[in-house]
């Protein structure tokens, strides 16, 4: 069955010149037929980067957004178009125009999971991978951070430096406790605690390393260790353990699975494919605005 939905979604793929960019937190389904899977911040490189004529963006709204602000002259589909990010939800365009009056002389540090009406008041974008590179990069003293506070405390720690944080966060990885870690530790002393700076400020204390979800793939790849205790999306551990069976992968937490990543399917990707649905756009006017602050973070050095 599905190698028959395989078989034709390779075939439109070719027809139609279109490139299958994946998230990491896709299904493993979704991720096998992927041209290119990877982070937020790889993915933007991609979407920047690749000469099809169409994206099927396999991941959340905004990424698929993105990939259209930076190549507006394709045609990006998102497989399933109620995939959102609830902490993107989580700041509106109007909110961010008020809390910069309340700010004033603020430099505006976004997180890509926002939409692009928030990018467009933004002054320059990050991801989980270069939010310290980004922030360091600013000479001002006053930037309003958002809409992750999580992200946003933990640049600050690193970087001694305090932010204005706004309060949005990620559901999922807010279901991983400190006292989580704290079991998983007890039953496994000798794995590694790898998770996400998206986890709240007391989860991220008890790890030995934070890292974007590529980053967990590839600081498992050159490890010597054998156990690793991993703090995001559940998909990162179950994908290790497909690709790691002698070492052992244990998740923080079997509740940190984010439904809206999971509603893409194979399925999906070829209806999307057969009728050319979903379209993902951003009116111009907007788009220009929020290429910039993207256009700036690419900019800056991993
Ligand atoms: P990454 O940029 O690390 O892939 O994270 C994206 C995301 O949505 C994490 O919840
Ligand atoms: Fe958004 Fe969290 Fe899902 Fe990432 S894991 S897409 S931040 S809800």
């Amino acid at each position: 069955m599905s190698e028959n939905l395989i078989k034709k979604i390779e075939e439109l793929k070719k027809q139609r010149n279109a490139v299958i960019l994946v998230h990491n937190y896709q299904k493993q389904e979704v991720r096998d037929i992927a041209d290119f899977s990877g982070d937020s911040l790889e993915l933007s490189r991609k979407a920047s980067q690749t000469n099809a004529d169409v994206i099927v963006f396999c991941g959340v709204h905004f990424m698929a957004e993105t990939a259209s602000i930076l190549s507006p002259d394709k045609k990006v589909l998102l497989p399933d178009i109620e995939s959102g990010c609830p902490m993107a939800d989580m700041i509106t365009r109007d909110q961010l125009v008020q809390f910069k009056k309340e700010n004033k002389g603020a430099t505006v540090v976004t997180y890509i999971n926002s939409s692009a009406a928030v990018k467009a008041e933004t002054d320059i974008c990050c991801t989980s991978s270069n939010a310290i590179n980004v922030v360091r990069s600013i000479s001002n003293d006053k930037i309003i951070f958002c809409p992750d506070r999580n992200l946003g405390s933990y640049t600050q720690k690193k970087l001694n430096k305090k932010l204005i944080l706004w309060q949005g966060f990620c559901p999922t990885h807010m279901r991983m406790l400190p006292e989580h870690v704290i079991e998983q530790k007890k039953k496994h002393p000798d794995a590694e605690v790898l998770v996400h700076p998206e986890c709240m400020p007391q989860t991220v204390e008890l790890a030995d390393q934070v890292l974007s979800t590529t980053g967990i793939l590839n600081y498992v790849a050159q490890s010597k260790q054998k156990e690793f205790i991993i703090g995001t999306e559940n998909e990162i551990a179950y994908e290790l353990q497909r690709k790691y069976p002698d070492k052992k992968f244990y998740p923080v937490s079997d509740l940190a699975v984010c439904p809206n990543m999971k509603k893409n399917t194979l399925e999906k990707v070829l209806w999307v494919l057969q009728e050319m649905k979903n379209e993902i756009k951003v009116p111009e006017d907007i788009r220009v605005k929020a290429y910039l602050p993207i256009k700036r973070m690419l900019e800056i050095k991993p």
